[in-house]
């Protein structure tokens, strides 16, 4: 992978127009933050072969090894109010889940509010963060980490899993434990990271776009929906007012989760607030 094959790929009109590519990096997400403090374009791309300090939600590490998954970030620059700007994952999560889903044909699900999941184990994290000036946003920065072709995951990571991986499930699945047939090996080899990376960024432009014309999820919310993984699952919630259990039924404009208590009350639950359990478990 490097910027010219990558570049081949992209049919954007201005997500990843400009890319910074790097074989190893610490995070792109910092990068993208040094970069967005000197002032480059929004639209900035920045992507990486192998991360050695990648990061996760909640201050956890990023297993981002060389070769195999997709580590970038991208720059943004919106007109938006501070609270606008964490829907801007979801509105990701939307976008991610549709260009895999047209580059491999595989049913990623979302697990809410921005995890991509299969079989109950999860493909991708996604990581926003934003630069704050004292009365508008500075520029937020879209990290998106997929696991794309690893083969396996070290022991502490039980829950992680590639496309490969379900590709290869599922090709097994339809051909006996045998694994006999010959489509086995074409059919759940290496994905391009160049192509989903080009889909990626073109669904997002769709759907970002409908994001900053509606100012909320209203225009994404089917969509959204129709891919939750939490949908209709008992969660429960981990809020700081106390723990509680309830049924998920979607998600309100403002991308919370929609979620009914024992009592039969529906309440939204915001994700900077609480952790949900449910889908493979963990918070
Ligand atoms: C999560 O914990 O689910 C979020 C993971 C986000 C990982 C991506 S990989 C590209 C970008 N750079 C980082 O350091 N993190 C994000």
């Amino acid at each position: 992978m490097d910027t010219k094959e990558i570049s081949k790929c992209m049919r954007t009109q201005w997500a990843g127009r400009s890319i910074a590519f790097f074989e190893e990096i610490d995070s792109t997400n910092t990068m993208a933050k040094r970069l967005g403090e000197q002032g480059v374009p929004e639209g900035t791309l920045v992507i990486a072969d192998c991360q050695t300090g990648g990061k996760g939600r909640r201050g956890r590490e990023w297993f981002s090894p060389a070769g195999t998954g997709i580590w970038m970030t991208l720059l943004l620059k919106p007109r938006l109010l501070p609270d606008k700007v964490s829907a801007i994952t979801l509105v990701a999560a939307l976008s991610v889940c549709k260009a895999i889903r047209r580059v491999t044909g595989l049913e990623t699900m979302i697990k809410w509010p921005n995890d991509l999941v299969m079989n109950g184990k999860k493909v991708c994290g996604i990581l926003t963060e934003m630069s704050l000036e004292p009365d508008h946003i500075g520029y937020v920065v879209l990290g998106i980490g997929i696991n794309v072709n690893q083969t396996e995951f070290p022991e502490e990571l039980p829950h992680a899993w590639s496309l490969a991986m379900a590709a290869r499930e599922a090709v097994l699945s339809v051909t006996g434990e045998t694994g006999q047939d010959e489509r086995t090996e074409t059919e759940a080899g290496m994905f391009s990271r160049e192509e989903i990376i080009a889909r990626i960024w073109e669904c997002f432009e769709e759907d970002y776009g409908i994001y900053l014309r509606t100012g909320d999820m209203s225009g994404l919310r089917g969509q959204y929906e129709a891919h939750l993984a939490n949908l209709g699952c008992a969660v429960r919630v981990l809020a700081p007012s106390g723990e509680w259990a309830g049924a998920a039924e979607g998600i309100a404009d403002s991308g919370e989760l929609l979620v009914r208590d024992e009592a039969g009350v529906l309440r939204m639950v915001n994700s900077g607030e609480v952790s949900v359990r449910g889908v493979y478990g963990y918070t």
